[in-house]
């Protein structure tokens, strides 16, 4: 059977190279290969933004332009919005009785997730809504419902496929072998650096570059960008591996640059404001084709409405087979 890519992201703000090249470059390659569909979460974006769905509404348009941007092709990925598929919220309710309170309560992304929102969840968690504790029982509604097989994600993602996998095969011993047990695709790069050097990159720690950042932003993060503590004048000799803007050029630059930046940052001859400068380029030459893409978007915004439109339908359709499925096999398809 062909299998199908499903993955999905929340609609919370923009892209940025964490996303990048933790999770969005693998679509690119993948969409070439495979049935593709790509859930805008914006409901799930709503178990911890349910204050404030102006922010929700506004990024659905915005993370589907800077998916556009990057490459996706929508003859190829079907973009979709969650909410407008209302099997997945159905699913998810037939799914709760299948997980247990404790089992999400353990589940490590949610655990982590909880420790930093305290403003909205309590300093203990005490105050965790239903709705977000059981957002992974709906993610595996998502997953399932669709028939996703092979989900691209990042590595803060896993722990919940493995609860998914579980709510699949609880499933399947209790009503028959009708859900697919998704797997994981994973990048080569699965999780970026700040540019703090924080050990991941994220809107809220403030450490990162988004893929619509401006030339001047670039420039302006870029010289904060954190460097060898140990070099202090122009000609020290410095330890590459420990900086900031040494990772990015791996990231953004030619293999023969990043060569030269290693050896010449080991051997005392580049100082680090050349060296920043260098990076500004790079990276501004790597997000150039990707904003000029985004600039066609941005200026025919109807163009971005119809590929959500015709992405939806695409999904609606898979939904709709599958619940069938589903409610007969649970023994709730009681009449026409
Ligand atoms: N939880 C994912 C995130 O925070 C978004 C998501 C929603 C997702 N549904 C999904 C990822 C299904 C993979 C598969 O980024």
């Amino acid at each position: 059977m062909e299998k199908i890519i499903l993955t999905g992201l929340r609609p919370t703000g923009n892209l940025h190279l964490g996303h990048y090249f933790g999770a969005c470059q693998n679509y690119i390659k993948l969409q070439e290969e495979h049935d593709f569909y790509l859930e805008i979460a914006d409901v799930q974006a709503l178990t911890d933004n349910f204050n404030n769905p102006e922010k929700v509404y506004k990024n659905v348009f915005e993370i589907t332009k800077d998916l556009l941007s990057i490459g996706l092709d929508p003859n190829k990925v079907n973009f979709f919005i969650q909410s407008k598929i209302p099997e997945i919220a159905e699913l998810t309710v037939f799914f709760s009785n299948l997980v247990t309170v404790a089992r999400l309560e353990r589940n490590p992304t949610v655990k982590n997730e909880i420790n930093q929102k305290k403003e909205l969840f309590g300093t203990n968690g005490e105050s965790i809504t239903y709705g977000f504790l059981g957002y992974p029982v709906s993610q595996a509604a998502d997953i399932t419902v669709f028939g996703g097989s092979l989900i691209p994600v990042g590595e803060d993602q896993l722990p919940l496929l493995e609860q998914c996998r579980e709510i699949v095969r609880k499933f399947n011993s209790i009503y028959g072998e009708i859900l697919i047990e998704p797997q994981q695709v994973l990048s080569n790069t699965t999780r970026v650096k700040g540019l703090d050097g924080n050990e991941k990159m994220g809107k809220s720690l403030g450490n990162a570059i988004y893929l619509i950042d401006a030339e001047e932003t670039i420039t302006k993060k870029i010289m904060g960008a954190v460097t060898d503590p140990q070099k202090i004048k122009k000609d020290d000799i410095a330890n590459p591996n420990v900086c900031m803007v040494y990772y990015y050029h791996n990231l953004v630059n030619n293999k023969e640059d990043i060569k030269k930046v290693c050896s010449e940052c080991k051997s005392g001859e580049r100082g680090c404001v050349q060296c920043k400068k260098e990076l500004i380029k790079a990276m501004n030459d790597f997000l150039k084709p990707i904003q000029e893409k985004r600039k066609y978007y941005d200026s025919h915004p109807e163009i971005v409405t119809d590929i959500l439109i015709k992405g939806t339908k695409e999904a609606q359709k898979k939904a709709t087979a599958k619940m069938e499925e589903i409610k007969k096999a649970m023994k709730i398809d009681y009449f026409e």
